[in-house]
Order: structure tokens, then C-alpha cells, then sequence
């Protein structure tokens, strides 16, 4: 018997993203493989960051530009949430709240990721690890979702090796915890998938491969909507 030809489907056009709180472009480099055209965001410079980029307040850039995309990340500082800063008494304004209200204007699907400690604050996120993509590293981040988008959380596998300590150069048979001031900047870039950034951008970013399981998620999320070529 004749096998019917498997029928080819294909986003009429490439899915824009905006990628607010870009940093140097961990979130981004994911996005892209799963098939987004990236513009990125952020307060600072950011000249190691590979895709378009534009210096701005990410709130104020969402209100204004937004709706124009078809999907949204954002990764507002985590810095507020981080167990060392609270020790140090850090009051860097949580920018979590008025994220998702600027988000939610934009009438867009999106996405909000944070650290561990940030996760009262976000409504039903879903934990990726590292484990989950076969990364020798854990380093859990959390994504809620908005807009009509939403994400299944995946099976977590349990984690079989020890970790180093905090920053701390990595034993063999050891996960490095890639934090603050720490050592091993090549490892940290082959273990995450991030050969392009500096110590500074590694410990902010996500690892690409999560956001690209988010964004194949999210490309078949917004297929009917971008219609498909045959
Ligand atoms: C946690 S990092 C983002 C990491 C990034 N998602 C990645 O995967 O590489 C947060 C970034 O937010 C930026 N930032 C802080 N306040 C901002 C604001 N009001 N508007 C835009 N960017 C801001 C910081 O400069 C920093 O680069």
C-alpha cells in the first residue's frame, strides 16, 4: 500500500520575539534555535549580545513596542530574590508585578522567568533544570506563562551528581554552580552552550537549550495564528 507523502509544515514567516531583560542573550540564543527572529532589551549595554539589540527601560519598551511582536520574554533582575542579597540587605526594586501588568497590555503570549527565590511571586511557573536536557549542570529556573500560552511542566529527573559549592572551582565528578564571582568561565561556557559571554553574562543567563524547548512551545502555540505554508 502507498504511503501518503508526510505534509511539510511550515511557518508562513519567521515569529518575531522581544527579549526584555536580554543581558547578553542566553534566553535568546534558545529562542532563535527554536526558530524566533530576536530583538532584545536591556538598561545596560550589552555588546556581547549576538542579535538585535536596544538600549531601553524594559517596561517602558513593552508599552510602547509589544504588541508588535508575536511572542515575549522577560527576565526582570533576579537580583532581589537572591539569597545573598538578602543577606546584604539589598533593596533593588522587584520588578516582577509591574512586568506582568506591562505584559498583559500587550494582548501577546509571553513569558516570565525567575530564580528559585522569586517563586512566590509568580503564578503557577513552571521549574526546568538542566537534567532535563541532559546539560551537566542543574541551575533551575522558573517560567510563568501568559497571554493564552502556557507550558507542561516535564518530568524531573533526580539529581545523581554532587555540586561543587558556590562559585567554587569544580571537582571532577562534580556540577559547577556558576554564581557570583566564579571560577571556570570555559567550563561554565561548555556546560550551559554559551561560548560567546563573559563571567558576567553566565551567571545571569538561562541556558539556551530551555528556551529553546519554550520556543518550539511557543511556535506551535503560535501557528495558527501566523498560518502555515505547505
Ligand atoms: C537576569 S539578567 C537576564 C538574563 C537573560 N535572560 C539571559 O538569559 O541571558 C537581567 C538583566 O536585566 C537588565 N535590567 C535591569 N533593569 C532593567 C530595566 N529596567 N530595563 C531593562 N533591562 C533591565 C540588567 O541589565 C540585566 O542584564
Amino acid at each position: 500500500m502507498t504511503q501518503p507523502a508526510p505534509i511539510r509544515r511550515v511557518l508562513s514567516r519567521r515569529p518575531t520575539m522581544l527579549d526584555l531583560y536580554c543581558c547578553q542573550g542566553g534566553a535568546a540564543k534558545g529562542y532563535t534555535d527554536a526558530g524566533f527572529d530576536v530583538t532584545g532589551v536591556d538598561l545596560a549595554p550589552q555588546p556581547r549580545y549576538p542579535y538585535r539589540f536596544v538600549q531601553a527601560d524594559a517596561i517602558a519598551f513593552a508599552l510602547e513596542h509589544g504588541a508588535a511582536f508575536d511572542f515575549i520574554h522577560a527576565s526582570p533582575p533576579c537580583q532581589h530574590d537572591t539569597d545573598c542579597q538578602r543577606i546584604q540587605g539589598n533593596t533593588h526594586p522587584d520588578l516582577i508585578a509591574p512586568t506582568r501588568t506591562a505584559l498583559e497590555t500587550t494582548g501577546r503570549p509571553w513569558v516570565i522567568e525567575n530564580v528559585g527565590g522569586a517563586v512566590p511571586k509568580l503564578r503557577a511557573p513552571v521549574m526546568l533544570c538542566g537534567q532535563m536536557f541532559a546539560l551537566a549542570n542543574y541551575r533551575h529556573r522558573y517560567f510563568e506563562t501568559g497571554g493564552g500560552f502556557t507550558l507542561t511542566q516535564p518530568g524531573h529527573p533526580a539529581h545523581l551528581v554532587p555540586q561543587a559549592k558556590m562559585g567554587r572551582p569544580v571537582p571532577s565528578g562534580h556540577y559547577g554552580q556558576f554564581v557570583g564571582n566564579f571560577s571556570g568561565v570555559p567550563l561554565a561556557r561548555r556546560v550551559l552552550g554559551v561560548p560567546w559571554m563573559n563571567r558576567d553574562g553566565i551567571r545571569e543567563c538561562i541556558p539556551p537549550a530551555y528556551t529553546e524547548h519554550i520556543g518550539r512551545a511557543a511556535v506551535a502555540h503560535l501557528a495558527p495564528v501566523l498560518g502555515v505554508a505547505a
